[in-house]
């Protein structure tokens, strides 16, 4: 199987590879066409490791997580470019699979099932999706043995899934949650932003903005975030909502109008044909 891999480097290598004592090993897992969020989430990674310790980037495009219709084929793929993006940031190893690496034999037959985290807000819109994120993640750390991994707060539902499954399976390996990395007006970063046309680049502002009102209303309870985002994005131009939804961190359910406390508040949204996320944490009064 290791004759198979695809394996780069990106920056000095320890001399005896993966199989060496490398210290604390961090591992970010990623699908590719990197940006600044991806490179944020690497540079966390090597202050997480250490200078004896070894970055390992993962970058696979994981079929298991895409629904039919969905953009598994079109999804922007630049290995040469991303290797080259990560050699500045601190990365020691890419591990770059192809399908039949990570899946030997087909589509596997035992998954990890996200059970009701997986069947709200994403896992509503896009079913099975948190089932095939976890199963490739716990594969993934099988296969790099990281002693921490770094997700990025902006999939926060992935976020929490990732966190539920180290803990319900008693997986040896910590997880580390890193702040969403935005554009100066308030974007966040992801790679499906370059499906945008100008004009919708400008319609997709609206996902932050509800979010910046929500948390700016934090008196009025629940209710009063939700509303004060919803107002927003009723207003924007060329955004079909998917979801707007103020969540408990930890179980992803939707919190009671009159909650008060720590919460989430999510949004998914489809701007033209590109279906965007974000979210924002709101301490409601
Ligand atoms: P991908 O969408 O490539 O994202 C890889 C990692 O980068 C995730 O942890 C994601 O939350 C983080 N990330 C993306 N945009 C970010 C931003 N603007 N700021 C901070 N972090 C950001 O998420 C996946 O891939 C896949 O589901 C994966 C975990 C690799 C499993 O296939």
């Amino acid at each position: 199987r290791d004759a198979q891999m695809r394996w780069a480097i990106a920056g000095p290598l320890v001399p005896a590879g993966l199989d060496a004592d490398p210290g604390r090993r961090a591992v970010v897992m990623t699908m590719g066409a990197l940006h600044d969020g991806h490179l944020e989430l690497v540079r966390r990674a090597r202050a997480e490791a250490g200078p004896n310790g070894q970055v390992v980037v993962t970058i696979f495009v994981n079929p298991l997580q895409f629904g039919a219709g969905e953009d598994l084929g079109a999804y922007p793929r630049d290995l040469d470019g991303d290797v080259a993006k990560l050699a500045g940031v601190g990365a020691d190893v890419v591990f770059a699979p192809t399908p039949d690496v990570v899946y030997p034999d087909g589509d596997p037959v035992v998954r990890v099932a996200a059970g009701r985290i997986g069947d709200v807000l994403e896992g509503e819109h896009r079913p099975g999706h948190l089932d095939g994120v976890l199963t490739v993640v716990l594969k993934l750390m099988h296969l790099v043995r990281p002693d921490v991994a770094l997700f990025g707060e902006k999939d926060a539902q992935q976020l929490l899934a990732v966190r539920r499954m180290v803990r319900d399976l008693e997986v040896s390996v910590e997880v580390v949650g890193v702040p969403t990395v935005r554009e100066a007006d308030g974007l966040a970063l992801s790679s499906r932003n370059a499906y945008l046309s100008p004009e919708e680049r400008e319609h997709a502002l609206a996902l932050s903005r509800a979010l910046g009102a929500g948390a700016a209303a934090p008196d009025s309870g629940g209710a009063g975030v939700i509303n004060a985002a919803r107002q927003v994005l009723d207003e924007a131009d060329g955004v079909v909502v998917d979801y707007l939804a103020l969540v408990d961190p930890v179980t992803a359910r939707s919190v009671a109008d009159d909650f008060s406390g720590h919460a989430l508040l999510l949004v998914a949204a489809r701007v033209g044909t590109t279906r965007l996320i974000d979210n924002q944490a709101v301490e409601v009064s």
